[in-house]
């Protein structure tokens, strides 16, 4: 074993586990070849495989035998049937790692053996570039050293935050879904650019950095957020007619709804999914 995690099986090798994995080599915390993982269809494997130099495994259960900690990264849908696969094969001292949706570490417990150790984590896509944000909490078979061998896998994808499990939905609402609400500001504020007569290239360097500069501002600082805005709104200055026009638009009610729906998706998904 070349690293502190072991060998980690990824089931499900979707959007999310692909940036887990990009971020991961790049970080320098896996080789390729400590990276199993498994899809659905043979031939979505085969193009995972060559994109990321990774090895897929004929099926779960090859996957979970060659793995220390198992990833699993399926849909919510597709969970029942991945756990009632691996369920009964997986062995006391392999650590479960579940990044699915809605899914409770009591629902993945229910179907293993008595004493797998299980951490859920929702992880976000920034992981990707190291600047992920995962939230993670952990079942009651899970001890510190499946928290730490967990850990290693989110830390160097970004910055992690040990959450009590009824707050997993709100964060899948929030920093989960929240990429694409930021995105959604970006591609505003890049074409706002555009209709003001920047080139595409620039408005998209400046809207980009703005968001990055602001954010970093925020935690850096610790101060809040509207104190930070305060100090960019002066007396009769451009930026107050700019804040008008975001109260108008209801910029913030509509953010706020935004991961109000998200969380409470999150919440019927749950309920709705058979595990
Ligand atoms: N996307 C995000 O931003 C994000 C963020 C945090 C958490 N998550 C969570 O991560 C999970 C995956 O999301 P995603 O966006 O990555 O979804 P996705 O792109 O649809 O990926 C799902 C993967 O699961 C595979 N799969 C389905 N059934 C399987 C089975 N029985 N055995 C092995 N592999 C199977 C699929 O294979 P095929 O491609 O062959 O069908 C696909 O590779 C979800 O539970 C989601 O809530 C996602």
């Amino acid at each position: 074993m070349g690293n502190k995690i072991g060998t980690v099986g990824i089931i499900g090798l979707g959007r999310m586990g692909r940036c887990m994995v990009k971020g991961l080599i790049q970080a320098g915390t896996l080789k390729n070849t400590e990276i199993f993982f498994t899809t659905k269809h043979p031939e979505t494997a085969a193009l995972v495989a060559k994109e990321l130099s990774v090895k897929a495994c004929k099926n779960n259960l090859e996957l979970i035998e060659k793995s220390e900690i198992i990833v699993v990264a399926v849909k919510p849908q597709n969970c029942a049937e991945v756990l009632e696969e691996i369920g009964g094969k997986i062995t006391k001292g392999k650590t479960v790692v579940s990044i699915v949706a809605s899914i409770s570490t009591e629902q993945i417990e229910g179907k293993l053996p008595k004493g797998v150790a299980v951490i859920r984590a929702m992880p976000n896509t920034p992981a990707f570039v190291g600047a992920g944000m995962t939230a993670w909490c952990a079942g009651v078979s899970a001890f510190e050293k499946d928290w730490s061998r967990a850990m290693a896998l989110f830390e160097p994808l970004g910055k992690v935050a040990r959450v009590d499990e009824k707050h997993m939905n709100a964060v899948t609402g929030l920093s989960g879904c929240g990429p694409a609400y930021i995105y959604v500001v970006l591609e505003s504020l890049t074409d706002a650019g555009i209709k003001i007569g920047l080139p595409r290239e620039l408005a998209t360097l400046l809207a980009g950095q703005t968001v990055l500069g602001a954010a970093s501002m925020l935690l850096a600082t610790g101060r809040h957020p509207a104190a930070l805005k305060d100090e960019v709104t002066t007396p009769a200055g451009c930026t107050i007619d700019g804040l008008l026009e975001l109260e108008e638009g209801r910029l913030r009610v509509t953010l706020i709804k935004a991961v109000v729906q998200a969380t409470k998706r999150a919440k019927a998904l749950a309920k709705q999914v058979k595990v």
